[in-house]
């Protein structure tokens, strides 16, 4: 019934709003949601604002995201925030990227313990400046013991370097004889990836209309719901999320399997 209400919904073009949040809550919501948060740029040039006037904005709707994730009991939000590419952007974006971080905690470090949220990262720490690397790490003590929605963010983060990392992990247990090559596994792999103590994302949403995963968590999303919008990040809200995780609980994943097999 309640596929067939959002069916009707959506082939009329109307907004689920009231609706949505019955619907969502209705049926299984996604374990682990990923999101590529694009668009920041657009949406500052098309109000005539610097560059940097859109990441500001789209640090709001983390915030907002993050609440919206926390009352739906959603488990881990994995939120892509910078990549081991965007270094190439211009420094004084790079440097206000790199300051996010630090603006973001400080103000909201005690609505996440109010929350019980537990802030943790993937990506390479050690080549953040220190300012970064403060700010999170700050964060990720202060939110160890919590119990609530992770709140991960992928910073300076990159797929393939991920899977260079632990590629570069197996081969010194094999060099330490503790492993055999014949011995690899997809197991072993998933073991030393960066969210190797998380589930892995049961939906992707990118943002601002582009159709790709620029090098986004490539081993984990093998068999992820994808769901792109062309809203821009900053003006990506709650009934935003709640479309996506609509779309998601009317999708039939099948993990290879025959139709009606898989979970939802
Ligand atoms: C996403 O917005 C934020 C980061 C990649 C850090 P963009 O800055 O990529 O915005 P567009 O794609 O140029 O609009
Ligand atoms: C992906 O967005 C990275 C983040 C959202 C942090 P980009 O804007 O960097 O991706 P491309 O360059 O359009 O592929
Ligand atoms: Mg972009």
């Amino acid at each position: 019934m309640f596929k067939k209400l959002f069916k009707r919904n959506s082939n009329m073009g109307q907004s689920f709003s009231h609706e949505g949040e019955d619907l969502v809550m209705g049926e299984a919501i996604p374990t682990h949601i990923a999101i590529i948060m694009d668009g920041n740029g657009r949406w500052a040039k098309k109000r005539a604002l610097p560059r940097v006037a859109g990441h500001h904005e789209g640090m709001q709707t983390v915030r907002k995201i993050t609440r919206c994730a926390c009352d739906l009991g959603i488990k881990v939000l994995t939120l892509y925030a910078f990549s081991t590419e965007n270094w190439k952007r211009p420094k004084s974006e790079v440097e206000f990227l790199m300051r996010l971080p630090e603006q973001f905690l400080n103000s909201f470090l005690p609505e996440l313990m109010e929350r019980n949220i537990r802030v943790e990262m993937i990506g390479v720490m050690e080549t953040l400046p220190d300012y970064t690397q403060r700010a999170l790490k700050n964060a990720m003590k202060a939110t160890k013991n919590n119990t609530g929605l992770v709140l991960n963010f992928a910073m300076n983060y990159g797929g393939r370097a991920e899977i260079v990392m632990a590629m570069q992990q197996l081969m010194k247990d094999v060099e330490a004889g503790t492993l055999t090559i014949d011995e690899i596994s997809e197991q072993h792999i998933s073991q030393y990836v960066m969210t190797a103590h998380l589930p892995e994302p049961d939906l992707l949403i990118r943002t601002s209309g582009e159709v790709r995963i620029s090098n986004f968590m490539l081993w984990q999303l093998a068999y992820t719901e994808f769901w792109f919008t062309d809203t821009h990040w900053p003006d990506f809200n709650e009934a935003s999320l709640k479309e996506a995780i609509l779309v998601y609980q009317n999708r039939n994943r099948r993990f290879g399997g025959l139709k009606g097999e898989g979970t939802n």
